[in-house]
């Protein structure tokens, strides 16, 4: 192939910005196994990467795109073989090595994982990082002791793609699921997915009280922030909250209380490098306990060549569920 379509992050004497390019087999970086990309994902930090509004590209010019999915079309690793359909989620790729939005990628074959069965390279990427992320959450809420009998689960970002895809797994399992949002009009397409109830996002935002009435369970949260401290100060005696995200806030501010009066626990969770063995768990998981048909009715295609203007949709919220992107030949 002489040449594939790509966006390509520059920052030079004329600043940042994310420039639709054309590239060849000798633009990419190092590493054992070439794919041919044919769908990426839209997530929260694609869309800072694409606008350059945080500094998610750290090496220019970069690829951006933190997802990717494919067929393999050359490897010098035994692990995979021209043909294998794959995924890749984080490991810095979208980063600090070309990432998803092209139509190959040369990448090390430790960061690659075999699309389980029962998933295909769109619904792959319809997960994507947001969704496995979700998955990581539930499986530390699950190592802690949750149970679908016992008791409601917050959900914050709900209409997102992390809360999305964590209502639609939990739901299925059974879980009482109250889903925080700031889109009370999404609330039919909540409830579709398994939320029992609607909690309006403006209830969450404001300061957080040390302890409040003992409500969840546990929680997942993207939010940080008071969002994040308020639903610790209403979580139950040993309960537990998996946090992954800042959509509001960088910052925590949340007292001691739930922790040392409730033996409460907070878990951080991270999807760029966590360990392979709990990639391979989360998305076996996923093929297995997501319902493929409300996969895709909370899936949308987002068009390669508006991928800046989807980025900031994406974080103005404007985005529901989750976003593919299918990649031009
Ligand atoms: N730790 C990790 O490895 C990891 C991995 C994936 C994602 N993340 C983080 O998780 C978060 C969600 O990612 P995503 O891809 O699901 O993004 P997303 O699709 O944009 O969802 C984020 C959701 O957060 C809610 N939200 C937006 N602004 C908010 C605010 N000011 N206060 C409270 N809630 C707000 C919105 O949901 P509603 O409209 O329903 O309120 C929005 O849809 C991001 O911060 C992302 O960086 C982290």
């Amino acid at each position: 192939m002489s040449s594939f379509p790509a966006w390509l992050a520059r920052k030079d004497d004329d600043g940042y910005r994310v420039e639709r390019s054309e590239l060849g087999d000798a633009d990419l970086m190092e590493g054992d196994v070439t794919v041919a990309v044919e769908y990426s994902t839209l997530n929260y930090k694609d869309g800072l990467a694409l606008t350059g509004k945080a500094p998610i590209v750290r090496r220019f010019p970069l690829v951006p795109g933190i997802d990717l999915a494919g067929r393999v079309i050359e490897s010098s690793s035994p692990d995979f073989r021209p043909g294998d359909s794959v995924l890749l989620n984080g490991f810095g790729v979208g980063e600090e090595h070309h990432g998803g939005y092209a139509g190959r990628a040369r990448v090390r074959s430790e960061w690659l994982l075999k699309i389980p069965e029962g998933l295909d390279a769109r619904r792959a990427m319809a997960i994507g990082t947001a969704g496995y992320t979700a998955m990581l959450c539930i499986l530390k809420l699950e190592d802690h002791g949750i149970r679908p009998d016992g008791g409601p689960i917050a959900i914050s970002g709900a209409a997102g793609g992390v809360g999305s895809i964590a209502l639609a797994v939990l739901g299925r399992l059974g879980y009482e699921l109250q889903a925080i949002t700031g889109r009370g009009e999404e609330a039919d397409y909540l409830k579709t997915l398994g939320a029992a109830g609607i909690l309006p996002r403006d209830d969450f935002t404001r300061p957080a009280r040390p302890l409040a009435r003992e409500t969840w369970q546990a929680g997942i949260d993207v939010a940080g922030g008071n969002t994040l401290a308020n639903i610790l100060s209403q979580t139950r005696y040993g309960g537990a909250v998996a946090a992954c995200g800042l959509a509001e806030s960088m910052e925590l501010p949340a007292s001691v209380a739930p922790f040392i009066l409730r033996g409460v626990t907070l878990y951080g969770v991270d999807s760029v490098q966590c360990p392979m063995p709990r990639r391979i768990e989360a998305w076996n998981r996923l093929a297995r306990d997501l319902d493929l048909d409300l996969l895709d009715r909370l899936s949308q295609e987002v068009d390669f060549e508006r991928l800046p203007e989807a980025g900031e949709d994406i974080l103005a919220g404007r985005i529901r569920g989750r976003a593919v992107v299918k990649i031009p030949e």
